[in-house]
């Protein structure tokens, strides 16, 4: 079996991203069962400046190939915000998920409908030697001001998928990973994992 540690801390992605890589030879890591704790800054200024620090942080610490993910929201009418900043857009001290949804909402009441809106997901992986791989995938939609479903994580009670009538918190797993951003860069991402093999 090939380790693989997900750099990340949401279990949202994990779950994710674990049942994307199911029937590989592959045991996905979280940084919990390594008893890693480590908070990495996304100081970088796109999300595969960020997707790379979190890989190289982890495998440095590690010493185990290492996948991280760095995603967010672009919407349109908000000139692509909140994008890199996606997990932390919100005033609020410790805000959550939904407080980060009402603050989306808030910002574009001013604006027309339709909202519309791209989820982005960036894969880096690192290896111990400093070797790391980048995939990309992309998801389009409009931001709805009802949230509704209550499957997924993050901004998907309020993304309406272009091509189905249904938000990202109305799919199951399974189908979230049939269409989803984060889906289309596992894929991408999987020729890259065999050479591992
Ligand atoms: P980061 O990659 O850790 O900077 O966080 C990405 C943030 O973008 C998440 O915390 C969510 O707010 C948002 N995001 C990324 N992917 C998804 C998704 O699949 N569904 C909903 N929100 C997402």
């Amino acid at each position: 079996m090939l380790r693989v540690l997900v750099a990340s801390n949401n279990p949202g992605k994990v779950k994710e991203i674990q049942d994307l890589l199911e029937g590989l030879p592959v045991e996905i890591l979280t940084p919990k069962a390594l008893g890693i704790e480590l908070s990495v800054q996304e100081v970088g200024e796109s999300y595969a400046e960020n997707a790379a620090l979190k890989a190289m942080s982890f495998v440095k610490k590690s010493g185990v190939l290492t996948l991280a993910d760095d995603s967010g929201l672009e919407v349109q009418a908000l000139g692509g915000e909140p994008g890199i900043r996606s997990a932390r857009y919100s005033p609020k001290p410790g805000a959550s998920d939904a407080d980060r949804r009402k603050y989306l909402l808030e910002r574009l009441r001013a604006s027309p409908r339709p909202w519309m809106a791209q989820f982005k997901c960036v894969l880096a992986l690192a290896t111990d030697e400093g070797k790391i791989q980048f995939t990309t995938g992309e998801c389009e939609g409009e931001i709805i001001p009802l949230e509704r479903g209550t499957n997924g994580f993050g901004y998907d009670p309020i993304f309406l998928l272009s091509d189905h009538n249904l938000t990202m918190a109305e799919l199951t797993t399974q189908q979230k990973n049939k269409v989803s951003h984060r889906a289309k860069a596992v894929n991408k991402m999987i020729s890259y994992l065999e050479q591992h093999l």
